[in-house]
């Protein structure tokens, strides 16, 4: 009988000591420990300053889906569940410690509070993510956790130039970006094939310019053509609530406006601003790099200043991306109008035409108090002043960059380009090529060995981008992005030395059972590897 008392006495130790923490960004510090904290009808959730109460109310709510009632949020100190505000904390810091008998959460800001929530949520179990959880109580684990980001900036690329997403599309990607504590979504609004931003001054470029004729179908290579229109745009007022919703969650969105390449479409309503105003350009239909860019006349300096600034007074971020990649120069090679003014600015080639242009829309940009952003190529021809580099091309630009006293974005396409196969591509739906499995995305490591520390400094994060030439739905695009966004979200926020592969793809598998629930179409090819 002794024997068996002291063998249930061990069980129940078992018990308590399989607490998992499959959290994704593993945290800063996480001290494991044994019981838990249980959320029920009589818990209660206290804030002691104002910024601090959607958080509380978001804890509630989510807490209401299993429980079928929200919990009492009081302000003050005096509850089971308390939100309260240290000073002492960074902007996007904050400490959680779960107790059986009280969670304590501090922050300085809502931001910390914001992210503390994610970590708790995490911890809960899968079924409290879903809709209509019927059960008396949530079972979260005692810890005690210290965190805070390695990285200020951590960003996922929405391409909805090639294929169009919905306002609720754009929605449900930021829910699920603030769910893994990513602060930026990159917006990619104009390409070749479709402008997608409504700009009141030049109404063609949502007539005519956010339409394809027709799409490509299966790979590019093939040239095939599907014969049916394809369109959308978001109205000035969406995108208005898009940026609103997206900063409840603490994510600041990017705009990108392309120039003076990807701009096929733009030249199909306003010809005036490319090589041959007489032509009849068509919004492209075919994927790849289009040769028909923007010509650097002075009209069209004019209407981008005008389309950035109705950009600028949509988007009330710091950074407004001008794209830059991939210009193609024979046109410019062979016009006499590009050529002339290479020669009276003295300049060397196209190249340096190209860095004129940006130059140009730098200063513009930056006498707006806000900070232009661009691809790697605009180091092509010398690097504008007040740049900041996304470095794409590998890291080669962003090490050149930061060695230049520039802030640069690490988005090396051989480990974020999450419109690249995760697996073999005989059993992956058809993708635009590369091989990029998860476990390549989460070995990359942004200080790279070129850099000294004090360059290092302005490698401000990382980001991943989500192509969409082959990706023409959301369900597909929550295939292409998850995992792999777990992983970039990791690298941008764990320190170096928690990072442990292995460990990491236990906790993604563990932590799937969120994604489940949530019914996100996320990869499971990363555990055949
Ligand atoms: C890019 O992939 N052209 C930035």
């Amino acid at each position: 009988m002794r024997y068996l008392f002291i063998l249930l006495l061990f069980l129940v130790q078992i018990g308590y000591s399989q607490n998992t923490y499959n959290l994704i960004p593993y945290p800063a510090k996480l001290e494991k420990a044994e019981g838990g904290f249980k959320v029920g009808l009589k818990t209660s959730i206290s804030y002691d300053n104002d910024e601090l109460l959607p958080i509380a109310n978001m804890l509630a709510s989510q807490v209401a889906k299993t429980l079928g009632k929200n919990p009492i949020v009081k302000k003050g100190k005096s509850a089971s569940i308390v939100f309260t505000t240290n000073n002492s904390l960074g902007e996007e810091a904050y400490n959680l410690k779960i107790s059986s008998k009280k969670i304590e959460v501090q922050s300085k800001t809502g931001k910390g509070a914001f992210y503390a929530l994610q970590t708790l949520l995490q911890l809960m179990p899968a079924s409290s993510f879903a809709e209509n959880a019927t059960s008396a109580e949530i079972q979260i684990p005692n810890c005690s956790i210290e965190d805070a980001p390695r990285f200020a900036y951590r960003s996922l690329m929405l391409d909805a130039g090639r294929h169009f997403f919905s306002v609720d599309d754009v929605k449900h990607f930021i829910d699920l970006m603030a769910m893994y504590k990513l602060n930026n979504m990159h917006w990619h609004l104009t390409e070749d094939q479709g402008w997608r931003i409504e700009i009141k001054k030049y109404p063609l470029l949502t007539k005519i310019s956010s339409i394809r004729k027709e799409s490509t179908v299966g790979h590019y290579r093939d040239n095939k053509f599907d014969g049916k229109p394809y369109g959308g745009f978001y109205t000035q007022d969406q995108v208005k609530d898009i940026v609103a919703y997206a900063s409840k969650k603490y994510i600041n969105i990017i705009p990108e406006i392309e120039m003076p390449g990807h701009s096929q479409a733009v030249l199909a309503a306003y010809p005036q601003f490319g090589g041959n105003p007489d032509k009849i350009y068509e919004v492209r239909t075919k994927w790849g790099v289009s040769e028909d860019v923007l010509f650097p006349r002075e009209e069209t300096f004019k209407f981008l200043e005008d389309v950035l600034t109705e950009v600028m007074d949509l988007f009330p971020g710091q950074y407004i991306h001008i794209g830059g990649d991939e210009c193609p120069k024979t046109q410019w090679k062979e016009s006499r109008f590009c050529q002339d003014m290479i020669k009276k600015l003295g300049l060397k080639d196209e190249h340096e035409l190209q860095s004129y242009f940006i130059r140009r829309i730098d200063k513009f940009i930056t006498s707006k108090g806000k900070k232009m952003l661009g691809w790697d190529e605009i180091l092509e021809g010398g690097l504008s002043p007040n740049a900041m580099v996304m470095s794409w091309r590998g890291v080669k630009g962003g090490v050149e960059a930061a060695k230049q006293n520039h802030d640069v974005v690490m988005s090396p396409n051989s480990f974020f380009y999450l419109d690249y196969y995760q697996g073999d591509s005989k059993t992956e739906p058809l993708a635009i090529g590369g091989n990029l499995p998860l476990s390549k995305c989460y070995s990359f490591e942004p200080y790279l060995p070129e850099l000294t520390e004090q360059e290092a400094k302005h490698v401000m994060g990382v980001q991943a981008n989500i192509w969409t030439e082959y990706i023409g739905d959301i369900k597909y695009v929550e295939y292409m992005t998850f995992p792999r966004a777990l992983a970039l979200a990791e690298v941008a926020w764990a320190p170096r030395k928690e990072k442990n592969y292995e460990e990491f793809k236990n906790r993604v598998t563990g932590h799937s059972a969120i994604l489940d629930a949530l019914k996100v179409n996320y990869s499971k090819t990363y555990l055949k590897q």
